[in-house]
């Protein structure tokens, strides 16, 4: 709609003016993508994060993207559109899960997914995202690893390494909830797609994919492989990002939408930029903790 475009260019105005970088996670909207500077997976976003000089970050994503952003790069102001935009994994089992587990296993280290607050990065020896889980896992000293919250993410890292994983009982709803018929069904639908799963699938619709990444790996993966049509095993906001990267391709969904990444609108990004609203604020120690296994991990996986 023409009210759309305006708020587009009133909002590149508003970053533009006030040097702002706007980063954008693959599965925002359609809209969110015409207003950010960088979209990425979220190894590629904290990347981004931690080496920009802008003084200002607008962060479009879930909760911990942009709390991973602000303890990466303490000195900038980091935004967030809508601080309710949570990511639901994020909030299992966290910091007391990682206590408790380590009271258990004393030998073990720490694995934790990004997909965490930045209280239970605090007491965790190395972060890990979805396109490094394996290298990281294979990275620490100890021979058990405690790894959370994802159930799924732990499964799968388990069928590469040696190391023994004792998982947590998280899971991401999204991608849990993708079933092997739903599978089995766009697979009759489209012979010859390529069936391409994110890691937080659940290990029976992993057994049935092609391929296995990050976000933004399988946009690497989409571009490259010589098939043309692809089964996406993903927030289905991917495909937006597929659908314009490789046009020449066709792509199909399997999942659904991720509601906590659609808070982010339009309207909550320019009230961002007018007001200041949305600045990420974190306890200084809590931080300064969770920024040891999160450095960790970017040094490991460079
Ligand atoms: P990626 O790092 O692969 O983008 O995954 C983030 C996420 O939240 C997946 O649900
Ligand atoms: Fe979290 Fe799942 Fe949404 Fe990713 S798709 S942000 S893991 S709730």
């Amino acid at each position: 709609p023409a009210c759309n475009y305006d708020l587009i260019s009133e909002i590149r105005e508003l970053a533009d003016r006030q040097g702002v970088l706007i980063l954008a996670h693959n599965y925002q909207a359609p809209e969110i993508y015409q207003i950010a500077e960088k979209i990425g997976d979220s190894l590629e976003l904290a990347r981004l994060a931690q080496e920009t000089d802008a003084e200002t970050i607008l962060f479009c994503g879930v909760d911990f993207m942009a709390d991973t952003a602000k303890i990466l790069n303490p000195q900038a102001r980091v935004l967030i559109p809508d601080p309710q935009a949570r990511c639901t994994m994020a909030h299992m089992a966290g910091e007391q899960a990682a206590i408790d587990l380590r009271e258990q296993y004393p030998d073990a280290e720490v694995v934790s997914y990004v997909n965490t607050t930045t209280a239970t990065k605090a007491v965790s020896d190395i972060c890990c995202t979805s396109a490094n889980a394996i290298e990281i896992v294979d990275s620490v000293d100890s021979e058990q690893v405690i790894f959370l919250p994802d159930r799924n993410l732990a499964a799968y890292v388990s069928r590469f390494t040696r190391k023994e994983i004792i998982p947590a009982a998280g899971y991401c709803y999204v991608h849990d909830a993708i079933t092997r018929e739903s599978v089995d069904a766009m697979q009759k639908l489209h012979p010859g797609a390529v069936f391409v799963a994110h890691p937080e699938c659940r290990p029976e619709i992993i057994d049935m994919a092609d391929a296995v990444c990050s976000t933004g790996g399988m946009a690497r993966f989409c571009r490259d492989a010589s098939v043309s049509s692809f089964i996406i095993g993903t927030e289905s906001g991917m495909l937006h990002r597929l659908r314009s990267e490789v046009a020449e391709k066709k792509f199909f969904s399997v999942a659904g939408i991720c509601a906590p990444m659609k808070q982010i609108t339009l309207e909550k990004i320019k009230a961002c930029l007018t007001t200041g609203s949305g600045e990420v604020v974190l306890d200084k120690s809590l931080m300064d903790a969770a920024r040891v296994p999160l450095e960790r991990m970017i040094e490991v996986s460079k």
